[in-house]
Parts: C-alpha cells; structure tokens; sequence
C-alpha cells in the first residue's frame, strides 16, 4: 500500500485549528472509517483533526450496512478523529448535526440553498444524494471518547451504476470538474468551525441550523413505515435523532433509520 504524509502545515492549506493538520492520503483502502479505526485500537495516540483519505475504496461503509461506491479518483472519501470527550452520550445526534452542517455550508456556498440535508445526515440536491456520513463512537462512562466521521461526497463522477439512481454528483449538476484537495480543505474548514461551535454549546444555533435545511420538513410527503406508505410531514427530530413526522391523521411518530423510508416518486 502507497501511504503519502503531507505535512500540511508546511504547505499551508488548511486554515484550521487542528483538523486536517495530520492527512494521510491513500491510493487504495478497505475503507477509511475502519483504517482510521484501525490506527486508533494501535497503541500510539492520535491526535484529535487527523484525516484519512483514499482514491479508492475496496469495501466503502454506509449507514444501514450498505455499501458505499465510489469511482477511483474522482470523488472524495475521507475519515476525521474526533474526540467529543465534552458530548454526553445522550446529546450524540448533535454531533451528526455539526458535522452535516459543516459539509453543508460548503456545498451551499456552491451549489446555494437548493442543497439540504436528508435526515439524519445526507446531503442531498433536489431529489439526489450527492453525499453521506457515517459516524461510528466509541463510549467512555457516559461520554463519548472518539468519533470517526466517514465522509463520502460524489464530486467528479458522470456515470453511476443502475442501482443508483437516486446518486448525483457536483460535476453532474454543474457541468464542471473541482479540485478535490481545495474542497477537502474547505471541508475540514468548516467542519471544525461546526465541532467548535458544538463544544462551545451553541445548542439552539446548530438546531436552527439543521432543521432550516432539513430535506422535506414541514411538507406533506409519502413515507415507508412498516410496510405501508403513510403521508405524513416532517416536524423536526427528537433529541435522540429520531425523525419527528405527523401523519394524515394528526398522530405524531418518533422513528429511527430503519423505521422510516422516504418515498421518492
Ligand atoms: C451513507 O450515506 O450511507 C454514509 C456513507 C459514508 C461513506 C464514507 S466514504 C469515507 C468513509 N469510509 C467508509 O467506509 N464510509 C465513509
């Protein structure tokens, strides 16, 4: 395996406090998220912000068990330590909102508002996925120790495979290529500046934040839940990170990922 260490700090790209100041680049991986969680069950500590990226991806993760597909070279699939030792176990769905809204706002700043977040954390473009995360804890007491957050964004990739079609890409709706370590870095950017706001509490402005761009909320919808399509609006999402939608009849439910399936048409 070809491992590149780029001193970032000497080349000066990241204009961050710490994440992105220790990236290791790799051609080919199994998956970043398990490397990453690899380095981190070896006896040398790592410090918090390390990014793990690779060009290629032979078993991606996604959330549900899914896999994640991802043309060689031409999208971005990163991993980042974090170390929410300051976040309550209880409070963790906070973290997939800080995280979706740093990958948020750089995606807003090119694609404008048009670009929302999918409960829990995908990004998406009208009815299209362009992006997921996926964030897998380790606990201590009732805290959380270390976060590795999985980021997988579709950006130069033209074609994508019959089972799909709901993917999209930057280069697909905007008929043009992006640099893909300027976007990492933005990326790093403004994750951290969301974690940071996360670790000073700022509950309510990431909770405003995340429901103003939530996909679909507070209208009326066809949605999956136990086999059977319900209209229902999205209201918000509970504490915990359960979907809040109210259906037809006025009964509100609280549901997880494997609940609830939304219903493209
Ligand atoms: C999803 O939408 O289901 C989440 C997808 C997360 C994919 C990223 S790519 C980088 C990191 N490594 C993985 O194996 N998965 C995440």
């Amino acid at each position: 395996m070809f491992i590149k260490l780029i001193n970032t700090l000497q080349n000066n790209i990241f204009l961050t406090l710490f994440v992105g100041h220790s990236l290791v680049k790799l051609h080919e991986v199994d998956s970043t998220n398990t490397y990453l969680k690899k380095l981190l069950s070896n006896s040398k500590p790592l410090i918090e912000g390390t990014v793990i990226m690779a060009d290629y991806q032979t078993s991606g993760r996604g959330q549900k068990n899914n896999v994640w597909e991802s043309e060689k070279g031409a999208n971005l699939t990163f991993s980042v330590l974090l170390k929410p030792s300051f976040l309550n176990v209880n409070n963790q769905f906070q973290l997939n909102k800080s995280v979706s809204l740093g990958v948020s706002d750089v995606l807003i700043e090119i694609l404008g508002e048009s670009s929302k977040i999918k409960w829990p954390n995908d990004i998406y473009f009208e009815n299209k996925k362009i992006g997921g995360i996926l964030i897998e804890n380790t606990i201590k007491g009732n805290f959380l120790k270390e976060s590795v957050v999985g980021i997988g964004l579709n950006i130069n990739q033209k074609e994508f495979g019959l089972n799909a079609d709901r993917a999209t890409s930057l280069s697909k709706i905007l008929h043009q290529d992006y640099d893909l370590d300027k976007l990492l870095s933005q990326l790093c950017t403004r994750i951290e500046s969301r974690y940071l706001q996360l670790k000073a509490d700022k509950h309510q402005l990431l909770d405003k934040d995340y429901l103003d761009r939530l996909f679909r909320i507070n209208e009326s919808y066809l949605y999956e839940i136990d086999n059977q399509n319900f209209e229902g609006i999205i209201k918000g999402v509970t504490p915990t990170g359960r979907l809040s939608i109210e259906l037809s009849g006025g009964k509100q439910v609280d549901l997880d990922l494997k609940e609830v399936k939304f219903i493209f048409d």
